[in-house]
Order: C-alpha cells, then sequence, then structure tokens
C-alpha cells in the first residue's frame, strides 16, 4: 500500500463552486492512479445552503478536523441569498485566519499569447508569482459602524500591521525566490502616503540583506498597477500587503487571461494550508455545466505541490499548458466549453504525459 496517503478537506461551497470541484478532484484522482498516492478525501457542506438551513457557517470542531489534515481544497462561497460577504467573512477568511494561513501565493503566468489582453506580450513577459499578506491590515474586523444611516455615522475599519505578520510574509517571499530560481522581489506598499507601512519598507530591507543573491525593488501599489500593464516583465516575486494583494491579484488573473485559470494557495509553510480558485461562485452560472474549472484544477495543482507530489503537479501545470498553446481549450471564459469537457481534457492530457515518461524508462 501507499504511503503516500494525502488527506484532504473538501469544500466545494457556493455557487459553480461544486461544479468546478468536481473537476478538480476528478483530475487529482487521474493524477493519483498515474503517481501512486492516495487520497482521503473528507467532503464538508459548508456555504450557503448549508448556513440557510442551519445556521452555522464554519463550526471550530470541523477546522479542529482540518487542522490533522493534509490540506483543505476549496471551491467558491458567496450566495446572494444571503447578507453581502457574511459566508465569504466567515469561511475563506475563517480559515484563513484561524489556521493562521499566512502566506496567499497567486502566481500570474500567461500560458499562450492569445489569451493576453496586452498588445504585444508573450508567456515570457509574464510570470511572476505574488506573495500576498493573508492575516492582517484592513481585513482583521478591528473597526466598526456607529449611528448608522444616520448624518453622523461613523465607520472605522483599521489597517493592522504587526512586526511578525510582516517580516514572516516577506521572509517567505524571499526564501520562494531563492528556492524558485527567481531573480527580484518586488515590495508593493503605500508608504508614501500611509506612513504606517513604512513598516514594510523597513522590515524589507533588513530582510533583504539576508538574501544578497536575491536583487529588489519597491513600488507603491497605484504604479505597480500601472507597470503590471505597461512592462509586466518587470515582476518576478511581489509581496504586499493583504488589501493590495487582493486588488492587484484580480488585475494579474486579467493579465494572464481571466479568472478562469487564476489560482492561489493560502500558505502556512509546515502545516495544513488552503487551496482554491481566485474567481468567486459567479451564481449566474450555477448549475448550468458551463463554468470554466481550470482555475480550480490549477489550485488543485498547486496543492499537490504543496504535498510534496512534485512531479505530479509538474505533469499537471505542463498537461495545462499543452492544451493552452495547442488550441484544443479555445477560451477561459464560460460558456465556450462545458465544465466536464476541460476535466475530460486535462485528464487525458494527464494520463498522455505520465504514460509516456513511463516509456522513456
Ligand atoms: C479573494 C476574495 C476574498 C478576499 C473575499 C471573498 C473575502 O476576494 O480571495 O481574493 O478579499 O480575500
Ligand atoms: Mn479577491
Amino acid at each position: 500500500m501507499s504511503t503516500r496517503e494525502y488527506s484532504i478537506a473538501v469544500i466545494p461551497g457556493d455557487g459553480i463552486g461544486g461544479e468546478v470541484t468536481h473537476e478538480a478532484i476528478r483530475v487529482l484522482q487521474a493524477l493519483k492512479e498515474c503517481y501512486g498516492f492516495s487520497l482521503r478525501l473528507t467532503h464538508y457542506p459548508f456555504g450557503a445552503d448549508h448556513y440557510l438551513k442551519t445556521k452555522e457557517t464554519l463550526p471550530d470542531a470541523a477546522l479542529d478536523e482540518m487542522r490533522q489534515m493534509n490540506a483543505i481544497y476549496l471551491g467558491a462561497i458567496g450566495d446572494p441569498r444571503v447578507e453581502t460577504g457574511l459566508l465569504e467573512r466567515a469561511i475563506i477568511a475563517g480559515v484563513r485566519f484561524k489556521l493562521d494561513l499566512y502566506v496567499n501565493l497567486r502566481p500570474v503566468k500567461l500560458y499562450s499569447e492569445q489569451f493576453c489582453p496586452l498588445k504585444d506580450k508573450t508567456p515570457k513577459d509574464i510570470d511572476l508569482v505574488v506573495v500576498r499578506e493573508n492575516t492582517e491590515d484592513a481585513y482583521t474586523g478591528i473597526g466598526g459602524i456607529f449611528k448608522q444611516d444616520t448624518e453622523d455615522e461613523i465607520a472605522i475599519a483599521t489597517m493592522i500591521y504587526t512586526h511578525k505578520g510582516v517580516e514572516r510574509v516577506i521572509r517567505y517571499a524571499f526564501d520562494f525566490a531563492k528556492r524558485s530560481g527567481r531573480r527580484k522581489v518586488t515590495l508593493v506598499d503605500k508608504a508614501n502616503a500611509v506612513r504606517a507601512q513604512d513598516i514594510w519598507t523597513r522590515i524589507f530591507a533588513r530582510v533583504a540583506q539576508k538574501y544578497p543573491e536575491i536583487q529588489t525593488d519597491h513600488m507603491y501599489i497605484d504604479a505597480a498597477c500601472m507597470w503590471l500593464i505597461k512592462n509586466p516583465e518587470w515582476f518576478d516575486v511581489a509581496v504586499m500587503p493583504n488589501i493590495f494583494g487582493d486588488i492587484f491579484t484580480d488585475l494579474g488573473a486579467m493579465v494572464q487571461g481571466g479568472l478562469g485559470i487564476a489560482a492561489s494557495g493560502n500558505l502556512h509553510p509546515g502545516r495544513v494550508s488552503m487551496f482554491e480558485p481566485i474567481h468567486g461562485s459567479a451564481p449566474k452560472y450555477k448549475g448550468q455545466g458551463v463554468a470554466n474549472p481550470l482555475a480550480a484544477i490549477n489550485a488543485g495543482q498547486m496543492l499537490l505541490d504543496y504535498v510534496g507530489e512534485r512531479e505530479a503537479a509538474a505533469t499537471l501545470e505542463k498537461a495545462i499548458a499543452v492544451l493552452l498553446t495547442s488550441g484544443r481549450i479555445r477560451s477561459l471564459s464560460a460558456g465556450v466549453h462545458r465544465t466536464s469537457e476541460i476535466g475530460d481534457l486535462v485528464i487525458d492530457e494527464v494520463r498522455r504525459l505520465a504514460g509516456s515518461k513511463k516509456d522513456e524508462g
């Protein structure tokens, strides 16, 4: 029996979450056959239906179970029947905060020129990784609303940055750059206007000294958005506060072809971590079988890499690249291919690549 067994919590969630998760899991099952590892999947029903039925979002008992597992796979959360952001904060942000998943790793990679909205940019120009801080900033919920709906209303949300929080994510960015053979880490902040973010500038400079082989760069977030469109090739690894990372990576997703391909890993190195597509639950496509599952499948790719199945992860990445460059997957938008058709194409390609590797000996 295989000793490489991974226990994975699966939260398909809302909207198209179920459909895209189904394909991602099918792809993982196919890889498991090719590479001889095994998966112990535990499905959790969290999301809108479960909440409307039980008033429960993310119970502590489930989190305790997940803490013992290797990884969490999340489809998508959010439903118009539930108060704005309630489920997203409780479940997505809930897992991030409660499991202290302090890195949100978001690769921005263009597989094929035809998917890029930027003129004259090719795959060699667009290959960066955003390291988004994932446990602080304006996301902690510190603040509130006073005298709501009166002329005296006050709304406060506090952006917090701790020495520990900033240092560990910057250190991760440099370690990641070193480990993956990347040349440069760019700090993105807004320390000219928001002086509290000077903590980022200072800690970055200090950490950078320990990595003399890695080049550094510094941009303010407004300029970084501009340069990502004008000169995306300037970026390699970019590290930034939570809310800037949220915004910057939607822009990044567009540059690589859209939300149909962009995935992310919420990591606490050495501990259980969570993988999800960047897109939301897209309720209008729910149940139609037209959502593009590639972002979800890519999240599965990151999961495999994280748990240590590097070869399987590399094969999956290659399969996606082959399908996109050969034009067999023609579009990253919803509605062009059936959801299951993309799953089938990826599985066939994975089997072909894994098989031919075996033949090589
Ligand atoms: C994301 C999402 C979340 C975020 C929301 C749903 C809380 O937009 O993962 O990028 O802002 O982090
Ligand atoms: Mn977002």
